[in-house]
């Protein structure tokens, strides 16, 4: 009986090991390593973006999850996944998501693209 448990204990455990792996969110920039432009992209995007926007799922929050932004063809939108529409999107606002740019310098969007490309 005891080896039974033992066995379902060890069965539940690797799932969620293999299911819920490290929360990517949690993680210092080194082990997601980001670079100095990436890490400075990561911080805006926790000021800026974190509240309506998940980095490392495709949950949506009050906008859609960002993760794999730019692997993907299309953006939410079904616009085309590159940096003018994204830059657009940031900047200019999109439907419910408030225009950003006005509060961010050339440099600081070019380090959120940054950090939003290792998404
Ligand atoms: C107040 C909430 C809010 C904030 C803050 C916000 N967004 Fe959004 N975002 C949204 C919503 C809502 C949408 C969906 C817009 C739509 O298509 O109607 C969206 C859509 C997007 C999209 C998809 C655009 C597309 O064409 O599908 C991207 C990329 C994006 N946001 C990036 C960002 C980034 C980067 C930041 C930080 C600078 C940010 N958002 C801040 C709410 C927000």
């Amino acid at each position: 009986m005891k080896q039974i448990a033992f066995i379902f204990g060890c069965l539940a455990l690797a799932a969620c090991v293999a299911a819920c792996g490290p929360d990517p969110s949690k993680e210092s920039d080194a082990r997601l390593g980001l670079n100095t432009q990436e890490a400075t992209g990561r911080q805006i995007y926790q000021q800026r973006c974190a509240v309506c926007h998940y980095a490392y799922s495709s949950r949506s929050l009050h906008g859609p999850g960002l993760v794999r932004l730019y692997r993907k063809k299309y953006l939410p939108s079904g616009l085309p996944a590159n940096d003018r529409f994204v830059e657009q999107t940031i900047v200019n606002g999109r439907g419910m998501m408030p225009a950003e740019g006005p509060g961010l310098t050339p440099e600081q969007l070019s380090e959120l693209i940054a950090y939003l490309h290792t998404l």
